[in-house]
């Protein structure tokens, strides 16, 4: 494959990937769907690890930056909060509290 046809292709995938997220909305979906793995598709928690759907948006909020701040003791989500910017989280706590 020459390197022209390549660049093509990558570029024609990034469009893609632009086009595709032309909304707020599916961007907080992508930002959630990290969270699935251990909190239940759609934050819908089957195992001990608590449910994210329905919570209160001010307790996601203020639990994510304190587990971010390392003031909210937590042995996983303080790597992962460390992730997300405060808007990032605030989306996040819109979505979760309106995804009941
Ligand atoms: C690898 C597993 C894992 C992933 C992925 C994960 N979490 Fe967590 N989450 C946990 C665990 C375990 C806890 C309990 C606290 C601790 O020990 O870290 C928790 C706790 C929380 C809490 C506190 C809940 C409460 O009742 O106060 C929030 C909020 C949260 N997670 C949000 C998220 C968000 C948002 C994402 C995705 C961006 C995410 N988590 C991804 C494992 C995970």
């Amino acid at each position: 494959m020459n390197k022209a046809f390549l660049l093509c292709g990558l570029l024609a995938v990034a469009q893609g990937a632009i086009a595709s997220t032309d909304g707020v909305d599916k961007t907080v979906r992508f930002m959630a769907a990290n969270c699935a793995y251990c909190h239940g598709p759609d934050g819908r928690s089957t195992s001990a690890i608590p449910s994210l759907a329905g919570m209160h948006k001010t307790r996601f909020v203020g639990s994510m930056k304190a587990m971010k701040a390392g003031t909210q003791a937590s042995l996983v989500m303080y790597q992962i909060a460390a992730g997300y910017s405060d808007a990032e989280i605030d989306a996040m706590g819109d979505w979760f509290a309106n995804n009941k």
